[in-house]
C-alpha cells in the first residue's frame, strides 16, 4: 500500500536553493515540492502531515567518515553500528560511510565481509563502506576492481601508523594507478608516520608522556609534507585524491596549490579541527586524552584557514571521523605514555549542529552548511542525488531542523555510547527536531521512533565530483 507524507510550511534548504515549500513524500522518496500556500501545494494529499512552520527542512546529513566498532589501539571503538547510527540519527545524519578494514595478510573481501556482518540488521540509518587498504599486493589490486564494481568505490591508505595500516610510497603509487584505471577514489591519511614515530620515541625518552605531546610530535609540517607527497603521487598516477581529516593550515596550502593547478584533489576537515585546539589537549589530569586523534588538534590559529578553505571550496567536505573511545578504560590505556592513547573522537551526533552554529557565527552560509555536510559528501562518494538533497526521486531522508532552539552539548544528554563529550558545556543554537529516513520517522519531535535494521547497505557509484 502506498504511504504519503507531506511536510508543510518549512524553509527547504539544499546546497543550491532556499525556498518556502511543501514537500510530498511517497513510498520513501521525495515525490514533489511546491511553494507553500500555492494551489499546487494545497493539492498534496497525504496520510500524515508534518508542520514545519518556522523550521528548516534539510536533507539528512551524509557523514562520509565513521569508524563504528573499529578495533584500534588495542581496544575497540565504543559505538557499535547500532548505537552509532542511532546517535547519528539523533544528530540529523541519515547516511554514514564507514571504513571496512583489510588487515595485513588478509584480502579486501575478508575485511568487507567482516564489516557487512557487523552492520547488517543493526543500523538505524542507511550505510555504505569505504575500504581501508593495508596490504597492497597483486591480489589486493585486482580486488580493488571488483569492489568498485559492487559499490565500494573508495579506498583509504595511510602514510601514518607504520606496522598497522601504513603503506609506503610504492604501495600508494600502485593503488593510485589502479584507482586511475577503475574509477576508485583514494582517500589519504596524510601524515609522515615514519618521522612521527622517531619523534614519539624521542619525546618519551625525554619523559614527555602527557597527551599534549601527541599534538607536538605529530607536527603540522609532517601533515603538509605527506599531503604534498600524496598529491604528487596521485598526479603521477593520474588519479583523483581525497585527503581525509585535514587539520593544518600548511596542509590546506598544499591543497590550494594543487587545486589551482587544476588537479582533482579534495580535502575533508572535521568539527574537532574547527572548534577544538591544542588547548584541549593540554587540559590537566589526563583530560587531554579525550582529544587525542590523528591528525591531531592544532593551535587555534589554524582554524581560520580551515574556515576560509571551506568557504572557498579548497576544502569540500566536513565529516566527523567518529571513532569514540571512553575515557574510563580506553583513553586511560595511555596514562604515562601518550602514544598508547587510542586515537579518535566521538562526534557523529554533533556535526550537523556544530555546522549550524558555524552558520550562526557567520563562518559559512546556510546553503554551504548543506553542501559540505550533505550534498558534496554524497557526490564525492557516489550517492547523489539519492542522498544529500531534496529533489523528486531522491530518498526521503529529511530533517526538520529548529534553527532557534538552544541546547548545551553534554555526555549526560547525548546518545553516543561514550562517557564524555568533546564539546561538554558548549552552547549551540539550533537542534534536530524530526528525522525521516526513506520516509520513515526515525526521530519524531525529539522522540526516537527508529529501529535497528531499518538502515540498509547502500552501494555507491564512483566519485561524482571530478573536474
Ligand atoms: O584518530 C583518528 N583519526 N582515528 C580514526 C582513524 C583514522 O585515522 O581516521
Ligand atoms: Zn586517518
Ligand atoms: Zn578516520
Ligand atoms: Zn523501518
Amino acid at each position: 500500500m502506498s504511504s504519503r507524507t507531506v511536510i508543510r510550511g518549512g524553509l527547504v534548504i539544499t546546497a543550491s536553493d532556499e525556498i518556502h515549500a511543501d514537500v510530498l513524500i511517497e513510498d520513501g522518496r521525495i515525490a514533489a515540492l511546491a511553494a507553500s500556500g500555492t494551489p499546487a501545494a494545497g493539492a498534496f494529499t497525504a496520510d500524515r502531515e508534518i508542520d514545519a512552520t518556522g523550521k528548516y527542512v534539510i536533507p539528512g546529513g551524509v557523514d562520509g567518515h565513521t569508524h563504528m566498532q573499529m578495533p584500534f589501539g588495542g581496544t575497540t571503538a565504543a559505538d557499535t553500528f547500532e548505537t552509532g547510527t542511532r546517535a547519528a540519527a539523533w544528530g540529523g545524519t541519515t547516511t554514514i560511510v564507514d571504513f571496512a578494514i583489510q588487515s595485513v595478510g588478509h584480502t579486501l573481501r575478508e575485511g568487507l565481509d567482516a564489516w557487512h556482518a557487523k552492520a547488517e540488521g543493526n543500523c538505524a540509518i542507511d550505510y555504505a563502506f569505504h575500504m581501508i587498504v593495508s596490504d597492497v599486493n597483486p591480489g589486493t589490486l585486482k580486488e580493488m576492481d571488483l569492489l568498485v564494481e559492487e559499490g565500494v568505490t573508495s579506498f583509504k591508505q595511510f602514510m601514518a601508523y607504520p606496522g598497522v595500516f601504513y603503506s609506503d610510497d610504492g604501495q600508494i603509487l600502485r593503488a593510485m594507478q589502479r584507482a586511475a584505471g577503475n574509477g576508485g577514489l583514494i582517500m589519504m591519511h596524510a601524515e609522515n608516520g615514519i618521522a612521527i614515530d622517531v619523534l614519539v620515541e624521542q619525546a618519551l625518552a625525554r619523559g614527555e608522556t602527557d597527551p599534549r605531546h601527541h599534538g607536538e610530535v605529530r607536527k603540522a609540517l609532517l601533515e603538509a609534507e605527506a599531503t604534498h607527497r600524496a598529491i604528487r603521487l596521485a598526479q603521477v598516477a593520474g588519479a583523483p585524491l581525497y585527503v581525509v581529516h585535514v587539520s593544518a593550515q600548511e596542509a590546506v596550502a598544499e591543497l590550494v596549490r594543487a587545486r589551482d593547478e587544476g588537479l582533482n584533489v579534495f580535502g575533508e576537515t572535521c568539527p574537532q579541527y574547527l572548534f577544538l585546539s591544542t588547548d584541549n589537549l593540554a587540559e590537566p589530569d589526563f583530560e587531554g586524552a579525550k582529544y587525542v586523534c590523528s591528525t591531531p588538534l592544532r593551535p587555534r590559529e589554524h582554524q581560520a584557514r580551515l574556515w576560509q578553505g571551506l568557504r572557498t571550496n579548497d576544502l569540500q567536505v566536513v565529516s566527523t571521523d567518529h571513532c569514540p573511545f571512553c575515557f574510563t578504560g580506553q583513553k586511560e590505556l595511555g596514562r604515562g605514555d601518550f602514544s598508547r592513547i587510542p586515537n579518535g573522537l566521538p562526534g557523529v551526533e554533533n556535526r550537523m549542529d556544530l555546522l549550524h552554529q558555524a552558520v550562526v557565527d557567520g563562518h559559512i552560509s546556510r546553503r554551504r552548511w548543506i553542501e559540505v555536510a550533505c550534498a558534496t559528501p554524497a557526490r564525492m562518494f557516489g550517492l547523489y542525488p539519492k542522498k544529500g538533497t531534496i529533489t523528486p526521486g531522491a530518498d526521503a531522508d529529511v530533517v526538520i531542523y529548529d534553527p532557534h532552539a538552544e541546547q548545551v552539548m553534554s555526555a549526560a544528554t547525548h546518545h553516543m555510547n561514550v562517557d564524555y563529550s568533546a564539546y561538554e558545556g558548549k552552547h549551540v543554537t539550533g537542534r534536530v527536531e524530526t528525522v525521516l529516513s526513506r520516509g520513515e520517522l526515525v526521530i519524531d519531535r525529539r522522540e526516537y521512533t527508529g529501529h535497528a535494521g531499518h538502515g540498509v547497505y547502500t552501494p555507491r557509484s564512483t566519485c561524482q565530483y571530478l573536474n
